[in-house]
């Protein structure tokens, strides 16, 4: 999608501040600095709409971006930030919990990994709940600028290994938002789902 027209329309805390227009929504999870917020600026070519931060934990309610009126992308704060405390990580943890089991429009879920380690526990705990709940996954390995293409196909065995991946249910995709890598396929993932 060539994306001209792009607005912050809600920063939600609960859901009866969520949007009400029923556009189809795809969900960006991970944890906090993995660059979920890098990864929604490169989707829509923008140098810094969503907020990027080298301070983790920076996001910390439910970002809606309203994408030319066709979608929208929502910005779920990162989990596994250890300085908020664990009061505060509950209320997160119940927020995105409520927002990716009730919400209808949800279409799929982009989960995003580190490319360069092993998931952490947050991530194979995310990944194995969104697939119980039967939610389209497409997990992004972001930062991929940082390896070589010469181990790309080892590290994503290494990956969906560690994941415990089905392929039949889920996608993958390296990506990095230095280079742009990957941008045209996670475009057309999400493009096809947002129909379904
Ligand atoms: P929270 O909002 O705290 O949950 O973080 P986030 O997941 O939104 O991460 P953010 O996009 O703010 O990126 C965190 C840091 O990683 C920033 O310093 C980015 O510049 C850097 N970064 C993000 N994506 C990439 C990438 O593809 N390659 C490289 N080299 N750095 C990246
Ligand atoms: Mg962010």
């Amino acid at each position: 999608m060539d994306v001209h027209n792009v607005e912050m329309v809600m920063s939600a805390v609960s859901a009866a501040q969520y949007p009400t227009d029923g556009k189809p929504e795809i969900a960006l999870v991970g944890r906090s600095n993995v660059g979920k917020s890098s990864l929604t600026n490169t989707l829509i070519q923008r140098k810094n709409f969503a907020r990027t931060s080298s301070q983790p934990g920076k996001t910390q309610t439910l970002n809606f971006y309203n994408v030319e009126d066709q979608l929208y992308f929502v910005d779920v704060p990162g989990y596994g930030y250890a300085k908020v405390s664990k009061k505060q990580r509950e209320a997160f943890g119940h927020m995105i919990e409520e927002y990716i089991t009730s919400r209808k429009q949800l279409r799929g879920v982009i989960s995003l990994v580190d490319a360069r380690h092993d998931p952490s526990a947050d991530d194979i705990a995310m990944y194995e709940w969104l697939h119980y709940y039967n939610i389209p996954i497409l997990v992004v390995a972001t930062k991929s600028d940082k390896i070589s293409k010469s181990k790309f196909n080892k590290f994503e065995a290494n990956i969906k290994r560690t994941l415990g991946f089905d392929a039949a249910e889920s996608s993958f995709q390296f990506f990095s938002s230095e280079t742009k890598y990957g941008k045209d396929q996670v475009w057309a993932w999400i493009e096809a789902h947002m129909a379904m």
